[in-house]
C-alpha cells in the first residue's frame, strides 16, 4: 500500500490548476443512463472514485471511456441497459453508486441497488432517496441487503418534500423526474453547486428544470432525453484545500481554473481567520494576510453554509492558529476522525459529541498517521506541510479517491512530498 512522506516547513509558492469536481462528475456520469444517446463530459478528474463509477456503469451496459489524447474528456453511451442491478461489491466501495437508482428505475421501470450501509463518517441512510421515488410512483422493497424500486408503467411526476436537504437524494430524484410523466416539485432541495451543474446537463439533454440552486426545484419530465456535451464545474473542495495549504504554510499560491464564489461561507471564515483571497480572472490568489492565523469558530451547514467537506482541513489550520476555535459538525455524526491523528502531531483538540475545541499551538511535529476518509486524510497532509520534521501518511488510497495528482501538485508548489510504494 502506498504511503506519502512529507517534510514540512516549506511555504508553498506558485500556481496550481484545480480539477473538475468529483462530486459533480459522479452524478453527471450516472445521468448517461437516462438516454440511449451519447454524453460527452469535459474536465473529468482522474480519480479512483471516477474509475469506480465507470466500472459500475460498464456493468449496467454503458460504454464509458476516457478519450485518448484528450485529457479529462469522457464519452458515455448506454444504447441498451444490460443489467438493472448495482452489486454490493461495487456499491460498498463507493456510496455514490446509489445515484444509478433513480435513472435506472426511470428508464427501465426497475432497479436493484445494494444498500450502501454505514461508512467511516456516519450511518448515512438513503431513506430520502427512497421516499422521493415512492412519491414518483415507485414501489420500494428491501430484501437481502438490496433495495428494489419498481415502476412498471414508468414514474409519474409528484411533489417531494425533504425534511432536510440531501445532495445525493436531490440528484437521484432530479434525474428520475427528468424521465417521469409530468411535473415534479422538490421542496427542501439541496442547493450545492453540483446540483446546479447536474441541472444544466439535464437541461441540455432536453429536460425542463427551474430553480436549481434554490430549495424548490420544478422538473418537467420528458418521454425521452437526448445526448449532450458538458463541461464539469471546478472542484470547490479541492480549491478550498489548496487555499488552506497556502495559508497553513505561510505561502502564496495562485489557483487557476476555479471560482472563489463556490466556496460559500467558507470564504468569509477563511478571511476572518487571516487568509487573504484575491479573486483573479480564472481563480484566486491565496496567502496569509499578515502574520499569524487566528482562531475562528465554524459550524458546517448545507451550501451556501460552511461545507462539511472542508471541516477537517479547517481544523488542521486552526491547530496552528493563535487562540481557540470551536468547530461544530452538523452534517455527519462521525466526522472528527482526523482529531486523534492531529493530536499525535502535537495539536490540542478536545472533542465533545459534534463539537471540537481546538486551541492553537505554536508548532506541530511530524509523525506517522493515517485516516479513514478522504477529507480527514487531506487534513493530515495540510498539518504535515506545516509540521516540523517528517510525517508519514498511510492509506493513501483515500486521497486518490478525491485529489488528482496531489503529490505532483504539491511538489510543484515547492512541498517536499514523496509517494512510496
Ligand atoms: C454528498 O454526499 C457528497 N458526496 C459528500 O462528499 C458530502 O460530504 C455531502 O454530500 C454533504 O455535502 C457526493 O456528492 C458524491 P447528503 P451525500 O445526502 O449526498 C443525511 C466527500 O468527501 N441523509 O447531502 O451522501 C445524511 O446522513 C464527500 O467528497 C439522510 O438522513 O450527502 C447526512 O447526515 C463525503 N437520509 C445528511 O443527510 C438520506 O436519504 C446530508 O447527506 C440521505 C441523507
Amino acid at each position: 500500500m502506498d504511503r506519502i512522506l512529507i517534510k514540512g516547513g516549506v511555504p508553498l509558492q506558485g500556481e496550481v490548476a484545480i480539477s473538475g469536481a468529483k462530486n459533480a462528475a459522479l452524478p453527471l456520469m450516472a445521468a448517461c443512463l437516462l438516454t440511449d444517446q451519447p454524453l460527452e463530459l469535459d474536465n473529468v478528474p482522474d480519480l479512483a472514485d471516477i474509475g469506480s463509477m465507470q466500472r459500475l456503469l460498464q456493468v449496467l451496459g454503458v460504454e464509458a471511456r476516457l478519450l485518448p489524447g484528450a485529457p479529462g474528456r469522457m464519452t458515455l453511451a448506454c444504447e441498451n441497459v444490460l443489467s438493472t442491478t448495482a452489486p454490493y461489491d461495487l456499491v460498498r466501495r463507493m456510496r455514490a453508486s446509489v445515484l444509478v437508482l433513480g435513472p435506472l428505475v426511470a428508464r427501465e421501470g426497475i432497479a436493484r441497488v445494494s444498500l450502501p450501509g454505514g461508512c467511516a463518517i456516519g450511518t448515512r441512510p438513503i431513506d430520502l432517496h427512497l421516499a422521493g421515488l415512492e412519491a414518483l410512483g415507485a414501489t420500494i422493497e428491501l430484501a437481502d441487503g438490496y433495495v428494489t424500486a419498481t415502476a412498471p408503467g414508468g414514474l409519474v411526476g409528484g411533489v417531494i418534500r425533504f425534511a432536510q436537504p440531501s445532495v445525493g437524494a436531490t440528484e437521484n430524484l432530479m434525474m428520475a423526474a427528468a424521465l417521469a410523466k409530468g411535473t415534479t416539485e422538490i421542496h427542501g432541495a439541496a442547493r450545492e453547486p453540483e446540483i446546479v451543474d447536474l441541472a444544466r446537463l439535464l437541461e441540455a439533454m432536453g429536460a425542463g428544470i427551474e430553480g436549481a440552486g434554490s430549495s424548490v426545484l420544478r422538473i418537467e419530465g420528458r418521454p425521452t432525453l437526448g445526448g449532450a456535451r458538458h463541461h464539469i464545474l471546478p472542484d470547490r473542495i479541492e480549491a478550498g484545500t489548496y487555499v488552506m495549504a497556502a495559508a497553513i504554510t505561510g505561502g502564496r499560491v495562485r489557483l487557476t481554473r476555479c471560482r472563489p464564489d463556490l466556496l460559500g461561507a467558507a470564504l468569509e471564515k477563511l478571511e476572518e481567520a487571516g487568509v487573504s483571497i484575491e479573486p483573479t480572472e480564472d481563480g484566486m490568489v491565496a496567502s496569509r494576510a499578515n502574520g499569524a492565523l487566528s482562531g475562528v469558530d465554524v459550524m458546517t451547514r448545507p451550501f451556501p453554509g460552511f461545507a462539511t467537506d472542508l471541516q477537517a482541513q479547517f481544523m488542521a489550520m486552526m491547530c496552528v492558529a493563535e487562540g481557540a476555535s470551536m468547530i461544530t459538525e452538523t452534517i455527519f455524526e462521525n466526522r472528527f476522525m482526523h482529531a486523534p491523528e492531529l493530536l499525535r502531531m502535537g495539536a490540542n483538540i478536545n472533542v465533545h459529541g459534534g463539537t471540537a475545541l481546538v486551541r492553537g499551538v505554536s508548532r506541530l511535529n511530524g509523525a506517522p498517521v493515517m485516516a479513514t476518509d478522504l477529507r480527514a486524510s487531506v487534513s493530515l497532509v495540510l498539518a504535515a506541510l506545516a509540521a516540523e520534521g517528517e510525517t508519514e501518511i498511510n492509506r493513501v488510497y483515500h486521497l486518490d479517491r478525491g485529489y488528482e495528482q496531489i503529490e505532483r501538485k504539491l511538489g510543484n508548489l515547492g512541498a517536499r512530498v514523496e509517494r512510496v510504494a
